[in-house]
């Protein structure tokens, strides 16, 4: 039967919807944004142009209807609480999430967990075809969906496919490691095109498939086997509202917030800040360690510094990250409870959310922004600092091992790993006259304001729409195949290449 539901010329898919549904204590459902700088990147994009969004709504069970919200049409996709263990917090958080950053905690692998990938990856599919107009663009979103690309191509043949990927891809030497690497590169090449953040991650794939799919490749370009079909990866690094949120960084009320903050904090000669969702790939740990040294070295020392951390809760079933939130709150008591004063914490430790004149007021108020991931895709709060920071005053540390560094090179960059370089960095921040933090904050600003989340869109949106014609639907009126009905089954290399390589799958137990 054919589909009454709308469809939509733009389908973008992530698995998480721009909100999550939270039942209250009482009962009451309600909306919250959801965490994470995908959300950030793509509401606005999907605000200023009609569209639909596939994705999950955060909670298990059945799936809400779909919905519009301030323009945006919501189609959610249902996870059930195994599929939240497997797929969600198993697949793409404990295997893929430490593969794809450098293995900074080992990865876990289950083959269990793969099968809920899969499976959940074809309903995604299922969804898109569902609410994709005839030639759509079909816009995928991150590490979560790999395999959605070629399912979706399966099903809608005549729609446009694109992919892109938050976070970093990975060198080849450790995307091997995974049992299910060939399927993974597959599951890619069924886009049109594929979007990274830095050229090294776009390098990576192509490498990839060279090496683990004996893919012909040419520079930026992958021929898919069998077929004539090339497949482009090329680097379009993603960025922030710049227009948007310096607008509201401009409020008055935002600005008298920053002030306020200042003085709730005692007004220290420096605040110093950090804001992160609380993930290992952060290294929260390595920032902390080089302020906790330079406090107690008596170089820093409250109450004319202070440092307030921010640390969103994120994937707290996952074992790295609960001994992670517990090692960050004990170095953090552990550092107050030595260094802090009465009246003068040595560190402020929030473990909230904020809405994002809140924020914009944090980001306003900080005199230097520690930014210090030990691997990162870009990291957006680097970006919104400057955006946010009208006045030129502030100064970013920026670790080298983020994809913003790769823009904003007049940053004051890092190494977190080497903490005697970060502590003397930190300092470098601090001390560098105001005349010359206000030129390096110009030039920051105005990358960022060339750069900004719309000319990004535009920019990918341009590139998927020159990515050679593909093969259209049936001439002789075969019609497009139905979500419902189309059995999505693996091709017969995959099947082989399943059965060749599910012996060779490695098992490791969670502790
Ligand atoms: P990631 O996507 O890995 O979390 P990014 O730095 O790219 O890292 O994006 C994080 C996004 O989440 C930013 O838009 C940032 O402003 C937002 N954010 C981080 N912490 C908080 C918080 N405590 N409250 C509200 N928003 C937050
Ligand atoms: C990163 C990822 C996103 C993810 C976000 C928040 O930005 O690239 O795909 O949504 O972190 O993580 P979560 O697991 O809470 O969705």
């Amino acid at each position: 039967m054919p589909s009454e539901r709308p469809t939509f010329d733009l389908v973008v898919a992530a698995n998480r919807l721009p909100v999550d549904k939270v039942v209250t204590d009482d009962g009451e459902v309600e909306w919250r944004r959801s965490p994470g700088g995908l959300v950030t990147a793509m509401e606005s994009v999907m605000r200023s142009q009609p569209g639909a969004w596939v994705g999950w709504a955060g909670d298990a069970g059945e799936a809400p209807d779909p919905f519009d919200e301030d323009g945006i049409h919501l189609h959610p996709v249902a996870l059930s609480a195994d599929e939240i263990r497997d797929y969600y917090e198993g697949f793409s958080n404990d295997t893929l999430w430490p593969i794809y950053h450098d293995v900074i905690v080992p990865a876990t692998f289950h083959r269990e967990w793969w099968a809920a990938y899969r499976a959940v990856n074809e309903r995604f599919a299922r969804a898109i075809a569902e609410v994709a107009a005839e030639g759509a663009r079909v816009w995928v979103q991150d590490y979560q969906l790999q395999l959605v690309p070629m399912l979706v191509r399966q099903l809608r043949p005549d729609v446009r496919i694109g992919w892109f990927n938050h976070i970093p891809f990975p060198p080849v030497e450790l995307f091997a490691q995974l049992p299910w690497r060939a399927q993974l590169l597959e599951g890619l090449l069924g886009a049109d095109f594929l979007g990274f953040q830095r050229q090294a991650d776009a390098r990576n794939f192509v490498r990839a498939c060279r090496q683990l799919l004996g893919a012909p490749t040419k520079r930026d370009r992958v021929t898919v086997e069998g077929t004539q079909r090339q497949v482009r990866a090329a680097a379009i690094p993603i960025s922030v509202d710049f227009q948007g949120l310096e607008q509201l960084a401009k409020r008055p009320d935002v600005m008298a917030r920053a002030r306020e903050i200042r003085e709730s904090l005692g007004n220290p000669k420096v605040l110093m800040l950090g804001v992160d969702r609380l993930d290992y790939t952060k290294g929260i740990r390595h920032r902390l360690k080089a302020y906790e040294e330079l406090l107690s070295e008596r170089r820093l020392g409250p109450p004319e510094v202070t440092l307030v951390q921010v640390a969103t809760p994120s994937r707290e079933r996952v074992e790295a990250y609960r001994m992670l939130r517990a090692e960050i709150e004990q170095t953090v008591g552990r550092i107050n409870g030595d260094l802090g004063q009465i009246g003068a914490p040595a560190v402020h430790y929030l473990h909230h959310s904020y809405p994002r004149e809140e924020m914009a007021a944090l980001f306003q108020a900080a005199d230097v922004m520690l930014v210090t991931p030990l691997r990162d895709g870009m990291n957006l709060v680097a970006k919104e600092y400057v955006t946010c920071r009208h006045d030129l005053g502030g100064a970013l540390v920026l670790s080298e091992f983020t994809g913003a560094w790769h823009e904003l090179h007049q940053a004051f960059a890092c190494n977190p790993h080497d903490i005697e370089g970060l502590k003397q960095t930190i300092l470098r921040a601090i001390n560098t006259p105001a005349k010359d933090k206000q030129r390096i904050m110009k030039a920051l600003r105005r990358r960022v304001a060339d750069h900004d989340v719309q000319r990004w869109a535009a920019r990918y949106l341009a590139a998927l729409d020159a990515a050679p014609e593909q093969p259209r639907p049936d001439p002789r009126g075969r019609p497009t195949p139905h979500a419902e009905d189309t059995p999505l089954m693996p091709s017969p290399t995959e099947q082989l290449r399943a059965a060749g390589e599910s012996g060779s799958s490695r098992s490791r137990s969670r502790s």
